[in-house]
């Protein structure tokens, strides 16, 4: 008999067989979401590789082609892909809009993203399942599975923030890239990647608020026992809108010489003039150990005290009994 799970994957896999006929098949699949996917300069073999899809614009398209080819109301529920409310009233969660698959580790369908095509008020941008059986979205990152054997090779992961980010770096010849998918990193998800490599790359969009998830990422990757990088971004750009102006080459290289250990993007984030400002320079050192502290490893602390020591010039023995101020402070 089938488990639960199973119809689950079943039902899934029948509906992202389904947007991505209608994708390729469907006039307004074909005149809408195919054309914005190209617009946005994704290739069919792009488009293949992440399974991409298109919802109709209509409430009880997807349900109505499940019903029929014998899928019950319950297994469309429990999956998500259909809102019942207590009134007996139902429609499609996903509706006009493209789809991005989520794939599970060995490739199975466990979740569908969806964003809006056109600017719409008070309508979100993107829209995810939401939790099930088989979904649990804290320890998912998206792409791992077209990633992981990059990853493996390449021996680090590029973290990025967005569904498009890694299908574009996809495109452009990078493949080690997974997504968060905007929501806060965790640490089931650093548990995942360390499954595939100890080192990450963080690259997230070069705003405020890709700063500010940069940061908290570091701290999480290094409580993790990870070694973390991070690359920003000019601000205005995400990895995606990034590498469409370059061509891969000029990517790769770009990346190259931008990445940066935590200590000197810490450095560069809080102290730019920090030789000559003393305050900042204070506050920059209080970040860096407060970062370093959370490493579980003591030789990768006492290596990163050196290194901030030397690029900060400070005494080593003033960062350590700070660090061990900290360190006495949590336990
Ligand atoms: P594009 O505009 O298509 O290039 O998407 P983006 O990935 O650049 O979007 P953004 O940088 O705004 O957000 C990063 C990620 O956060 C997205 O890929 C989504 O996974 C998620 N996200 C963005 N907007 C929303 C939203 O309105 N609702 C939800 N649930 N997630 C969102
Ligand atoms: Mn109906
Ligand atoms: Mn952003
Ligand atoms: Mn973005
Ligand atoms: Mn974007």
């Amino acid at each position: 008999a089938l488990s639960a799970r199973d119809s689950l994957y079943i039902v899934m896999n029948f509906a992202k067989e389904h947007f991505k006929g209608l994708l390729k098949e469907h006039e307004e699949g074909k005149s809408i979401g195919l054309s914005y996917f190209h617009e946005r300069g994704f290739n069919d073999r792009t488009i293949e590789k992440f399974e991409l899809g298109y919802a109709l614009n209509e409430w009880h398209n997807l349900e109505e082609t499940a019903l029929a080819k014998g899928y019950s109301a319950e297994v469309l529920e429990k999956s998500g892909l259909v809102i019942f409310k207590e009134d007996q009233k139902h429609y499609d969660r996903f509706r006009g809009r493209v789809i991005f698959p989520v794939h599970n580790l060995a490739g199975k369908i466990i979740a569908f993203g969806a964003r809006i095509l056109t600017k719409e008020k008070d309508q979100p941008k993107y829209i995810n399942s939401p939790e099930t059986e088989i979904y649990h979205k804290s320890n998912v990152l998206y792409g791992m599975y077209q990633a992981k054997n990059a990853i493996r090779k390449e021996d680090f992961c590029f973290l990025v923030e967005g569904y498009t980010d890694v299908i574009s770096m996809h495109q452009a010849g990078i493949e080690n890239a997974v997504a968060s998918s905007g929501t806060a990193l965790t640490e089931e998800q650093i548990k995942l990647i360390r499954r595939f490599t100890e080192n990450i790359t963080v690259l997230f969009d070069g705003d405020a608020a890709g700063i500010k998830a940069a940061l908290r990422g570091i701290d999480l990757v290094l409580k993790g026992g990870l070694n973390v990088r991070v690359l920003l971004l000019p601000d205005g750009d995400d990895p995606d809108s990034f590498s469409k102006k370059r061509s891969s080459t000029e990517l790769k290289t770009y990346f190259q010489e931008n990445t940066k250990d935590f200590i000197s993007f810490k450095i560069d984030l809080y102290a730019a003039d920090a030789s000559r400002d003393p305050i900042k320079k204070a506050e920059a050192i209080r970040e860096i150990i407060t970062s370093i502290s959370v490493i579980p490893d003591p030789i990768k602390r006492s290596v990163y005290i050196q290194e901030t020591s030397s690029l900060l010039k400070i005494q080593e023995s003033v960062l350590l009994t700070e660090l061990n101020k900290i360190l006495i402070g949590e336990r």
